[in-house]
């Protein structure tokens, strides 16, 4: 805290991020092999800005996050979405098929969001494998919840980056802080498209803390997970179909009480994401887990708007 408030009196001044590159733990990799960006969102940027240009292809896993498919299109390249496999699982044979000639970018991220779903660590190496001329980005912004990492795999896999964030697991969302890693090659020509004042002073002085207090993570992770198991057992008793989540939401199938669910939920002060709009998510609702209390909040009003729309449990208590 002290250290964050020294560093909104020294607003005024300068403060390059790769000073900071050092205190750095988050997977014991060099400075060198990292470059800290203005959350993913950034990482994302840089990656779709030194890889590709028009005429080039970019392949994405839908659904999922859209700003690889909105970073990719700006460049000129083309967009091609791939649709995810039965029950969401990443479609391995499909991304292999499409590989091409021109494919320069390929993105999972890994849990998915919207749907929870993970992607095998040995299926993401036969990709990177597959492609050796297309960086392989791995986003791996909900990392926390799940533990399963491709880092540091680019060792082996010279074209894969892996992203982490601040925003979730560490609850600095408006800070923005984003860590994007591969071989030190590669993160050499990002850090050229790179502005060195992409990180506020702020933020900076913020992270080595964050990154210290790891039991604050591990006791939130475990909070969320415990919410996480909570929600798949009460849409479990209502009968609610659901996809398994590695992260800290869980996508739900509601059909046509989707809406008035949605609408319920905001009267009581709850927002639950409509997914509608996402490939193959119609009448599909996201729920973000967190805390004891809101989880514990989150089932009492769950279990309100359930009965009031006229649902009813299917398995007795
Ligand atoms: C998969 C994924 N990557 C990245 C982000 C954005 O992360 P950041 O806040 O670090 O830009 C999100 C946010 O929803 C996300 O779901």
């Amino acid at each position: 805290m002290l250290k964050a408030r020294e560093s909104v009196r020294t607003l005024k001044e300068y403060h390059p991020p790769l000073g900071n590159r050092e205190g750095l733990r988050l997977v014991g990799v060099e400075p060198e092999e990292l470059l800290l960006t203005n959350g993913t969102d950034e990482a994302i940027h840089i990656i779709c800005e030194t890889y590709l240009e028009p005429g080039d292809e970019a392949l994405i896993v839908v659904p999922t996050f859209a700003m690889y498919e909105i970073y990719a299109a700006a460049t000129g390249a083309r967009a091609i979405s791939i649709p995810a496999a039965a029950d969401f699982k990443f479609p391995t044979e499909r991304v292999l098929a499409n590989i091409s000639k021109r494919t320069r970018f390929i993105a999972v991220a890994n849990p998915n969001n919207p749907t929870g779903a993970f992607a095998e660590i040995r299926d993401l190496t036969r990709i990177a494998e597959a492609a050796p001329d297309a960086a392989l980005l791995v986003d791996e912004a909900y990392f926390e919840f799940c533990s399963e990492t491709m880092a540091p795999k680019w060792r082996q896999l010279p074209n894969l980056f892996v992203s982490r964030t601040f925003s979730k697991a560490y609850g600095m969302a408006g800070l923005r802080i984003g860590v994007l890693m591969g071989t030190q090659d590669q993160v050499q020509m990002l850090r050229r498209a790179s502005s060195p004042y992409n990180l506020n002073s702020v933020a900076l002085a913020c992270l080595p803390d964050a990154l210290a207090d790891q039991s604050y993570v591990q006791d939130y992770v475990g909070q969320a997970l415990d919410g996480r198991r909570d929600l798949e057992n009460e849409l479990s008793l209502w009968g609610i179909h659901f996809w398994t989540s590695r992260a800290n939401f869980v996508l739900m199938h509601l059909g046509d009480k989707c809406k008035p669910f949605i609408n319920e939920m905001r009267e009581g002060g709850i927002l639950v994401r409509n997914r509608s709009s996402d490939y193959g998510c119609q009448d599909c609702v996201r729920i973000t887990v967190g805390i004891r209390e809101h989880n514990e909040r989150l089932l009492a009003s769950l279990r309100e708007v359930f009965a009031g729309l006229g649902l009813r449990e299917k398995v007795t208590r």
